[in-house]
């Protein structure tokens, strides 16, 4: 019996060498010291045994019993020494890394821009209104005074989607929507996406975008419309900047005029400047005083109101402030290039 204890206890320690987890463990000590584990069915045999032997075979048997306990105490702290120093090895932060930043989104230069100038017009009392982008020839054309064969119509290549419906071609389409839905005073901007039929270059593309403007109210003259426009030319390009106002036609205004500002760039001085080709002027938007006709197509009366209308390119507002040398940088979204201008 003493022999069958000590291979007993040989087998036990030599397991418990090898448990590798702690349910490893608890499966051999059921194994060896358990109600049915090996230890437990040799002592059910002491009755066999002699009085002399009994205690002596006991006394072995509590030892044996203590020693496996305690190896397997001792394997667990093991174990749970090594699962911690896993723990930690795995969760180790070294903290001479660099920090890695999250990239934040921007705004596109063209929202930047339109934001710095929806900011003045409504510091100037405007509305912001919008406009849809698939129009009626009646919103983009008719009533803005081009009616089918007038020969403005070929100033701007219009996409149709079918008989009567198209992408507009100028955000003036939006006056007409205004003055339909509204009664005067009026005073709002309506910024959008414009289309025309053009080839795309570095300074085409057959999607770009406007912002119209329109007043209408008694007694407004072309004189407001140079006090408002001036305002904008300064806070957009700085005080010192010159505003020149050239004739010019468009169907829907009377009289009509295009505006110039002093080349931001240049101030007129570099006959090789890039950005007003040597001119010391660039041109920034159409404008100009309602057309009667305009007026009187939106069921306003013309003899009691006047209004004026101006429609800026915000694309090319854009590529200015930027020096942005090619309109289809800013529809290609290519985030090296966006990520230039996040503010
Ligand atoms: N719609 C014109 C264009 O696309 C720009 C324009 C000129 C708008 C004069 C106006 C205006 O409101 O009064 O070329």
């Amino acid at each position: 019996m003493k022999e069958k204890l000590e291979q007993i206890k040989e087998s036990a320690l030599e397991a418990l060498k090898n448990a590798a987890a702690e349910k490893d463990l608890e499966a051999l000590r059921v194994k060896y010291l358990g109600k049915k584990g090996d230890l437990t069915s040799i002592l059910k045999q002491m009755g066999k045994l002699s009085a002399e032997e009994r205690p002596v075979v006991g006394q072995l048997a509590n030892k044996i019993r203590a020693e496996i306990e305690n190896n397997i105490e001792q394997r667990a702290e093991k174990l749970r020494e090594k699962a911690q120093e896993l723990k930690l090895q795995n969760e180790t932060v070294d903290v001479t890394l660099p920090g890695v930043r999250s990239k934040k989104g921007g705004l596109h230069p063209l929202n930047i821009m339109l934001d710095d100038m929806i900011d003045i017009f409504r510091s100037m009392g405007f509305d912001v209104v919008d406009g849809p982008e698939v129009e009626t020839d009646f919103y983009n054309f008719k009533a803005l005074n081009v009616p089918d064969d007038h020969p403005a119509r070929d100033m701007q290549d219009t996409f149709y989607l079918g008989e009567n419906l198209l992408l507009r071609t100028q955000t003036s389409a939006a006056q007409i929507r205004t003055m339909t839905s509204r009664k005067p005073p009026i005073r709002i901007i309506c910024p959008g996406r414009v289309y025309r039929a053009d080839e795309v270059d570095a300074t085409h593309s057959p999607v770009f975008h406007q912002i119209e403007g329109l007043v209408v109210d008694k007694g407004v003259t072309l004189c407001d419309l140079k006090g408002i426009l001036e305002q904008f030319a300064r806070e957009i390009y700085g005080e010192g900047t010159e505003v020149k106002f050239r004739p010019s036609f468009f169907p829907f205004t009377e009289p009509s005029v295009e505006v110039d500002v002093s080349c931001p760039e240049c101030r007129g001085k570099n006959s090789s400047c890039r950005v007003c080709k040597g001119t010391g002027w660039i041109e920034i938007l159409g404008a100009g005083m309602v057309h009667p006709n305009v007026l009187r197509h939106c069921g306003i009366d013309p003899e009691e109101y006047t209004g004026f209308a101006f429609g800026i390119g915000l694309d090319r507002l854009t590529t200015t402030r930027y020096k942005i040398s090619d309109i289809r940088l800013l529809f290609e979204n290519d985030q090296r290039f966006l990520e230039q201008f996040d503010k």
